[in-house]
């Protein structure tokens, strides 16, 4: 023992070197009576965005951990992943998970190819850019979308949704699964059905569900969303 939290650590296995400021942060799921495990995170808190993890994205790994009979099996993929907590957790569950960020944000996938070596999981790591309609884009074809803290800026809805609705109309039945902030309070989820003919199926306050040991580190109003096509796509 050297004194050190389970939650924070640094890394010691791995030769290559860390940049500075980077810590490894270790999330749990379930008790010690069921199935548990943990995932390690490595986080860079210099950094902005995709290079710690969200809080959306510690609601939406609980999420899918206690739904964990949906993602065995289940096809995959994470947007705007960041430190891809939840898409590592689908893969521990048995999914085949593809996980994605930004195209131009090298570090933020080399980060997560890194994650996935620590956690020994094997997910595939590539560049999608939201609104890009690149060539990999079309051998994609999910039946989870997941999305932790991606409708942050409102500049961004209309790429981010005309991403996710392509990915939606590919694959009938499939479903955007996604954690916000509603930081304005306003109905942002009605909003969006109408505008983009999607269905919201379950609108979640994420106090709801979470654990209490999980939820006292949480503040503000954060919320899931399940989310299908208006019309199913034939
Ligand atoms: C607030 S962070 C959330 C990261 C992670 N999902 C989490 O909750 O910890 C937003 C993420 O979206 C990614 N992102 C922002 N704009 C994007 C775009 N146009 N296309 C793809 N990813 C984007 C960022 O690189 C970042 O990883």
């Amino acid at each position: 023992m050297d004194g050190r939290s389970d939650d924070e650590e640094e890394e010691e296995e791995d030769a290559r070197p860390m940049p500075r400021m980077t810590k490894i942060s270790r999330h749990t799921f379930g008790s010690p009576s069921e199935c548990c495990f943990s995932i390690s995170v490595i986080e860079n808190m210099e950094e902005e965005y995709g290079m710690f993890v969200w809080p959306c994205s510690v609601v939406l790994a609980e999420y899918v951990w206690q739904h964990r009979s949906r993602f065995s099996g289940a096809s995959v993929l994470e947007v705007g992943a960041g430190t891809c907590l939840p898409g590592l957790v689908a893969a521990k569950l048995g999914s085949e998970v593809t996980l994605t960020d930004n195209s131009t944000r090298l570090e933020v996938l080399e980060n997560m190819r890194r994650v996935c070596d620590i956690n020994q999981l094997n997910c595939k790591v590539m560049g999608l850019t939201w609104g890009e309609w690149d060539e990999p884009m079309f051998s994609l074809k999910p039946n989870i979308i997941l999305g932790a803290d991606v409708l942050y800026d409102t500049k961004d809805f209309g790429d981010l949704f005309a991403t996710v609705t392509f990915l939606l109309e590919r694959s009938p039945g499939s479903i955007f699964i996604t954690t916000y902030h509603n930081r304005s309070g306003h109905h942002l989820i009605e909003y969006l059905m109408v505008k983009w003919r999607l269905k919201c199926t379950k609108l979640l306050d994420a106090f709801s569900f979470m654990p209490s040991c999980k939820a006292t580190s949480l503040s503000g109003n954060i919320q899931l969303a399940e989310i299908m096509l208006e019309e199913p796509s034939h």
